[in-house]
């Protein structure tokens, strides 16, 4: 068959796979293809156990593999056979050297960009579809055209919005598509191809296009807002605390004021994921870089707040259960960094283990899709850690239950039963406010919810 486009991601991770399959399931007149330097990674895309748990992923992959989606290993192959490359690789923060522990480690983009370099053969449009530092698109048409052989390179800024556990709705329905392009012929041509793929699927008017440093530092702005918002919840979940106040109250509140708006002001025990961190920072050093020391404080203090929201969960924990966690054993209710996903990157759960850990406690981890990735995050630290699937059986002989994960498992979980099982006096601390508390408390349990009083049984 004569496919109208060719289109290749480069990248098979949570953005990649999903973008690929998005495209191909909504587009069969194209041809996508997905690569990846890690081959054990596309071979689990091309089997029935997918690397990425996604409500409805499973479905979308199933129609298209084969038939007009391959997941491959061939990169040069798939360079040279493309037209349209996305590139979704991992932009983590670095690690090592100038910037380390800010910047974005592009070792992985400037890899990709090299590679097009080296086995393009005929023009292409590329794609930055990850999340990159502003001005990226700069430094990535440089090294495209520096070959100067008359192949012609235009670099796109395409950022992703998707959120994981709805990526394919965020994917299929979403809130809009940004594309950034050089304000030139050129760049409209190459923006005008994008416009038209998406255009199968997402009505015009959500399609915006812009000016390719606005697109870049939009994505980056997007993650401060939403990280923004739930930092300022829970700080104000602190203040609940010293105050009898409820937070859910004062964010119902709050959030039925047009102009602020009820999502996102859940308070909890931080944010994780692999993004609002490293894009904060990432803004952050651009800031410091550019002399806007004030900017960059300002901005840093979301990330600041966030570290500081999980202390003060582990610290909320210490004080209730007497002032020592030693020898105690406390279940985890949920590992993944958020409900619907096996993802745990940077998940607040790693951060309450290892304190917990530290403080001498026993801890036994249950998630209904993280136990994998618990285990690798929590290889090698000092103590004494187990993991089961079934909660009751994980509850089980605990003296507290800490939720992580606002899994809706776990609000229709029988808790007379697990308190039953339990070492008294027993303790819930819901990092997520997901749970009846008064019916925990009713059983027995002594709750402590973030922001809002405590219900215990002691005098
Ligand atoms: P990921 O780590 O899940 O996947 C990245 C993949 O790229 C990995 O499989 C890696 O092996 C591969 N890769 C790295 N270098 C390569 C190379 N030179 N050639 C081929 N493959 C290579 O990362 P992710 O979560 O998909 O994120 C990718 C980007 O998208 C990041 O910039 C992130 O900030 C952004 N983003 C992520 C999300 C999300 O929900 N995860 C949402 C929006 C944007
Ligand atoms: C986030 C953004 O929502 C996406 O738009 C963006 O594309 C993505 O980052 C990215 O750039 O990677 P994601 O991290 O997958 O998506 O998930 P979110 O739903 O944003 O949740 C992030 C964290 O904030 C989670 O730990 C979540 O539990 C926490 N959160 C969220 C709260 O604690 N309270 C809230 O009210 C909302």
């Amino acid at each position: 068959m004569k496919f109208e486009k060719r289109i290749l991601c480069i990248g098979a991770g949570f953005v990649g796979g999903p973008t690929a399959a998005m495209i191909a399931c909504k587009c069969p007149r194209y041809r996508v293809t997905v690569v990846d330097t890690n081959k054990e990674k596309i071979a689990q895309w091309n089997s029935a156990a997918l690397p990425v748990y996604e409500p409805g992923l499973d479905e979308i992959v199933k129609e298209a593999r084969g038939r007009n989606l391959f997941f491959d290993t061939d990169i040069p192959g798939g360079i040279r056979e493309n037209d349209v490359i996305f590139v979704c690789v991992n932009t983590p923060t670095k690690s090592f050297g100038a910037g380390a522990g800010m910047a974005a480690d592009l070792q992985y983009w400037e890899k990709t960009a090299r590679q097009i370099l080296e086995h393009a053969r005929s023009p292409k449009i590329v794609v930055e579809k990850s999340t990159f530092p502003v001005k990226t698109a700069l430094a990535m048409e440089r090294i495209l055209n520096s070959r100067n052989d008359g192949v012609r390179f235009d670099v796109l800024s395409n950022p992703e919005f998707l959120a994981e556990g709805t990526a394919v709705r965020d994917m299929e329905v979403p809130d809009r598509v940004l594309i950034g392009s050089r304000d030139s012929a050129e760049g409209y041509r190459a923006r005008d191809v994008l416009v038209e793929i998406y255009a199968n699927w997402v009505p015009r008017e959500k399609i915006l296009t812009s000016n390719i440093w606005s697109s870049e530092l939009a994505k980056l702005a997007a993650n401060l807002f939403l990280a923004q918002r739930v930092s300022t919840i829970n700080a104000v979940s602190a203040v609940c605390e010293k105050t009898e106040a409820d937070v859910t109250e004062v964010a119902r509140i709050v959030g039925m004021d047009g102009r602020i708006g009820p999502r996102f002001l859940n308070a909890s025990i931080g944010f994780g994921g692999s993004c609002f961190k490293k894009d904060i920072l990432n803004l952050v050093y651009l800031c410091r870089h550019e002399g806007l020391a004030e900017v960059a404080d300002y901005f840093e203090a979301v990330v600041r707040i966030n570290e500081y929201q999980k202390e003060r969960f582990v610290l909320n924990m210490l004080e209730a259960m007497f002032n020592t966690l030693a020898g105690k054993r406390v279940c985890l209710f949920g590992f993944a960094f958020k409900a619907n996903t096996s993802d745990t990157r940077e998940s607040p759960a790693i951060y309450v283990a290892q304190r917990l850990l530290e403080e001498k406690a026993e801890v036994v981890v249950t998630d209904p899709r993280a136990l994998e990735n618990a285990k690798t995050d929590l290889k090698g630290l000092a103590g004494k850690v187990s993991y089961v699937k079934d909660p009751y059986k994980a509850a089980s002989g605990c003296q507290a239950i800490a939720v992580m994960t606002e899994w809706d498992l776990y609000r229709g979980l029988d808790y007379g039963r697990i308190f039953k099982r339990m070492v008294k006096p027993a303790f819930i601390f819901d990092g997520r406010n997901i749970l009846d508390h008064e019916l925990c408390h009713e059983v027995g349990f002594n709750v402590y919810p973030v922001g809002k009083p405590g219900l215990t049984h002691f005098a």
